[in-house]
């Protein structure tokens, strides 16, 4: 969050007051925008004061042709200069809006880097739409809405102080319609924020429901089931048309009514006009300015209620942005020196994900520095939520987590996550070469160490020159194997004093595995190594097991130990053996 005027808020706020606060730093160039946009609109009423002054030239004793060129010469000036405050005001209204989404845009991109990582992960559909298309949307409302409303109102409260000047009864007679035009407009929006609520929720459905056709094409694919998914989204598509339908037809009468009571004035002026013009309280020339200004006065007042009708809409956008903004982050405080050891200390630490239910509970151990550990438990038991809480990828709800016996919260992130090096699950790359996504760990490693560590994991086994091969965004071009072995290899160059394997070679190929656990062996020499494995004989030999079991540590221990005290872990135990021997056989074979 770079500045104040775009630092997050506990309470959201309205829509406009949120983007005045946006605007702070840019409130001097606002300002002259919106005097620029008002002005335009006055100077837009000297073709009709320039008409007054005609007529009393023609109308006085001694017309004189000069005068009148002079008077039609003034009113282009005033129209021509009407012309470039309107640009100046568009001008500046997209500067401000450019350098507000940009701002905007770093500020939630910096909140992003500081939230919990499962706030982020695979809400790329989502995050996307708030970071580009929500904030895209601000430029309608910075560079159009607020000119366009003040330009509106500017433009008939102008007019009408001049029929004040007049005869106060001719600005009442051409504002006499604004009440009508009012009813008009409460007449369109009663019971419109029902139909806009759904209408936000239907196209957030035919969003997910797009999303999730994309992602699982090969899955859906596989089980004959496009059509039915696809059908969440042509519902959506349907129902968003059936929505569009219905506000139109429920606007017609009382559009209808709005643009009638705008355009209509000259029903109610000229009567007035022609009254006070009779009564000898406005001369001819007052009569043909009443007229000619009194017509049209109320016209601008269009723009206003588009402006709102376009503000309404933005202000969804601006309640998702908001919302983003307030989510909660890792905070960081470093007060504490690094710590002088790497013995880790889980205390009473309990976790749930936002609006889920808890995940860990109560969890107490201790990982002492320079052994090896294994995390064991049924899958969904909570090893890889346990294990991200480590390195802060998640702040635990209660509890502590301490590590050489500081509070990890007390440590600066970077100081934190220098120590650890992780192999996830699921491992992900980024698009760029092979050497370039190992390089990630240590940017500043020799060349020398980086293919060290890529011959340990062996990354080289690819073929060729492994390490220049490129791979697409997310490694969609590599096997489960490959993208693991590349994040063995980022670890095993980290060289970090604290190693954490998730399922590090469950998708490694059995050639390459014997290897592969040699390289982590050598690299968990003398570190703190965590590892979670569904394969319990990788681990049997570990200096502690610690068996997780519904977010709770069931048992803790060595292999022998626990195959009589944690019944959770001679089950995993007894299920293996048994897989061990099983065999898929063809029809008819008898084995
Ligand atoms: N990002 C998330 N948001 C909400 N719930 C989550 C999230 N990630 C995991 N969970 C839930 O937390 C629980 C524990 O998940 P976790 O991934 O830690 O299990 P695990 O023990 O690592 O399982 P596995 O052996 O299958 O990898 C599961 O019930 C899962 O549904
Ligand atoms: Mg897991």
């Amino acid at each position: 969050m770079s500045t104040e005027s775009v630092s997050a808020r506990t309470m959201p706020e309205g829509s406009l007051p949120f983007i005045l606060r946006l605007t702070r730093p840019h409130h001097v160039m606002l300002i002259v925008a919106l005097l620029a946009a008002g002005f335009s609109a006055v100077f837009a009423l000297a073709p009709t004061l320039v008409i007054y002054g005609i007529s009393l030239v023609v109308l006085s004793s001694d017309p004189e042709a000069f005068r009148i060129v002079f008077l039609a010469l003034v009113g282009l000036g005033a129209v021509v200069v009407g012309l470039l405050l309107a640009s100046a005001a568009n001008m500046l209204g997209h500067k401000i809006a450019f350098a507000v989404q940009k701002e905007l845009r770093l500020a939630l991109l910096g909140r992003m880097a500081q939230m919990p990582v499962s706030r982020i992960e695979g809400k790329a559909g989502e995050l996307k739409k708030v970071v580009l298309g929500d904030i895209d949307r601000l430029e309608g409302l910075l560079a159009h809405v607020l000119p366009d409303m003040v330009a509106g109102l500017t433009g008939p409260i102008a007019g009408a102080v001049v029929l004040l000047f007049i005869d106060w009864r001719l600005t009442l007679s051409a504002l006499a319609l604004v009440p009508v035009a009012w009813f008009a407009q409460y007449w369109t929006w009663h019971g419109r924020t029902a139909i806009f609520e759904e209408w936000n929720r239907t196209e957030a459905n035919a969003n997910s429901a797009l999303l999730s056709y994309v992602r699982g094409i090969a899955t859906l694919k596989a089980f004959n089931r496009q059509a039915s998914t696809l059908e969440n989204v042509t519902t959506a598509i349907h129902r968003l048309r059936d929505l569009a339908v219905m506000v139109t037809r429920r606007s017609r009468y009382p559009y209808s009514l709005f643009s009638s009571a705008l355009s209509a004035n000259l029903l109610v002026v000229l009567p007035v006009a022609l009254i006070l013009h009779k009564s000898g309280l406005i001369d001819q020339a007052e009569f043909v300015l009443a007229v000619v200004l009194g017509a049209c006065l109320v016209k601008p007042l269009n723009k206003v209620v588009f402006a709102a009708m376009i503000l309404a809409r933005t202000s969804v956008a601006i309640d998702r942005i908001q919302a983003l903004l307030n989510t909660s982050t890792i905070a960081e405080h470093a007060r504490m020196n690094p710590p002088v050891h790497n013995t880790i200390r889980f205390e009473r630490v309990c976790f749930a994900y936002p609006e889920g239910r808890a995940v860990l509970q109560n969890i107490d151990l201790e990982i002492n520095e320079g052994s090896l550990t294994a995390l064991v438990g049924p899958s969904g038991a909570g090893k890889t939520t346990l294990a991200r809480l480590l390195p802060r990828f998640e702040d635990c709800t209660s509890g502590c987590i301490r590590l050489g016996g500081v509070d990890i919260r007390d440590l600066s992130l970077a100081e934190l996550r220098r120590r650890i090096g992780i192999v996830f699950q699921d491992p992900t790359l980024f698009h760029g070469s092979i050497r370039d996504n190992i390089g990630i760990a240590k940017p500043d490693a020799s060349p020398e160490r980086l293919a060290q560590a890529a011959t340990d994991a062996r990354v080289q086994s690819f073929g060729g020159d492994a390490l220049a091969v490129t791979v697409s965004d997310g490694g969609s071009g590599l096997s489960g194997g490959e993208r693991q072995r590349v994040a063995i290899a980022r670890a095993i160059l980290k060289d970090a004093p604290i190693l954490i394997l998730d399922e590090a070679t469950a998708f490694v190929d059995a050639e390459n595995e014997a290897e592969v656990q040699v390289a982590l062996s050598a690299a968990g020499q003398g570190r703190t190594v965590l590892v979670i494995a569904h394969r319990l004989a990788s681990i049997e030999h570990a200096d502690q097991i610690i068996v997780l079991n519904e977010g709770r540590v069931e048992a803790c221990g060595k292999h022998a130990d626990l195959l009589r005290r944690s019944p959770t872990y001679a089950r995993l135990w007894n299920a293996q053996q048994r897989a061990t021997g099983w065999k898929l056989a063809a029809p008819g074979y008898q084995g």
